[in-house]
């Protein structure tokens, strides 16, 4: 495939994740177009302009017309583009429905059946009233909160057209020049670096994670292998990080002891995240994370001497 069908788009390219992906569709010999509104004013693919096989485009993933032009002249598409998260989801419910559902619908229609599609989703709906049992992707996902509906929609619009592949991503964690520290590794590792303490509620439920540098690599896997990995969902998290927040927080401590954190009997998580995945899916097309957890908490206490939120006072 990559010798005849080297040309991608990515949608959202300029986000947490399409940041880290799309150097590394560069430096793999691939031809990419970015497609993304800058929403949050984020300068992360600087670096990429020196490439001749780099386009940038800024405009909306809404935007028929615009859309239509793009998706014509790539052979795989990578849709990223989103309102990522349950809090910034149900600040705007019309954005998040016509950005995450809409469009996912819109690019559907748009592909041809020979385009490759590898979309990725959010684990967050698996597990609920699954306790203790391992979630595979016959798990039925049911989320509750507006962001986790919305992706799942839209997982199964890629999955009902044909041609796509899904990876169902555990919470990401890992520096990125777009850097998010609203995923919960980063913002514990933040609040540690920073502030030394975090107050954290439900303390046992358990969740998977999965470092931004992975993620990467299994979309490049999935573009390698589509012909035999195509039309199936697949879980894509660390085999051995399926954490309670209280066994993260003992992770960070590691690497930071003067790290304290206390247990709150007040906050839930929209999405009511407590559950364990099964990777085994993904391990057996021949896929293997190599970014631990320790890694990841390594670069970001490094990271977090960089980023800090001082806008707003001295120090
Ligand atoms: N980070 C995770 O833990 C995780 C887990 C599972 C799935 N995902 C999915 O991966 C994708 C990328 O997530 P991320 O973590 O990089 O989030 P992000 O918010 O950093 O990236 C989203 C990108 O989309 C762009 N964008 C938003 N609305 C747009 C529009 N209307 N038109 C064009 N561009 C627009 C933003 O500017 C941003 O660059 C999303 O689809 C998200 O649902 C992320």
């Amino acid at each position: 495939m990559k010798d005849s069908q080297g040309k991608i788009l990515v949608t959202g390219g300029a986000g947490y994740l399409g940041s880290i992906l799309v150097p590394e569709l560069l430096k793999n010999g691939y031809e990419v177009t970015v497609l993304d509104n800058f929403m949050f004013r984020q300068n992360s693919l600087m670096d990429c302009c020196v490439y001749d096989t780099f386009s940038v485009v800024r405009g909306d993933c809404r935007d028929e017309n615009l859309m239509a032009g793009l998706v014509k002249d790539n052979d795989i598409i990578i849709p990223l583009a989103a309102l990522v998260g349950a809090p910034l989801c149900n600040q705007d419910i019309t954005a998040t429905m016509s950005t995450n559902l809409e469009a996912s619908r819109l690019l559907a229609r748009l592909c041809s059946k020979e385009q490759c599609i590898l979309y990725p989703t959010t684990n967050s709906g698996y597990g609920i009233g699954e306790k203790g049992k391992f979630c595979t992707e016959e798990t039925q996902l049911r989320p509750i909160s507006l962001y986790g509906r919305t992706k799942v929609d839209a997982e199964n619009i890629f999955l009902d057209r044909g041609n796509a592949i899904t990876f169902r991503l555990a919470t990401v964690f890992g520096t990125s020049p777009r850097m998010r520290i609203d995923l919960l590794v980063n913002d514990f590792v933040y609040r540690a670096v920073t502030d030394k303490a975090a107050v954290i509620f439900e303390g046992y439920f358990k969740r998977n994670f999965l470092h931004v540098r992975d993620v990467a690599r299994v979309f490049l896997h999935g573009i390698e292998h589509f012909e035999r990995m195509k039309d199936e969902p697949y879980n894509v998290g660390l085999e051995d990080a399926n954490l309670s927040k209280i066994e993260l927080c003992q992770a960070i401590q590691k690497h930071l002891p003067n790290f304290t954190f206390l247990e709150a009997a007040v906050g839930e998580d929209p999405d009511k995240r407590d559950y364990i995945v099964s990777n085994e899916k993904i391990l057996s097309t021949g896929f293997k994370p190599a970014f631990s957890l320790d890694m990841g908490i390594r670069e970001l206490i490094k990271g977090f001497n960089i980023v800090r939120n001082s806008v707003y006072t001295n120090v």
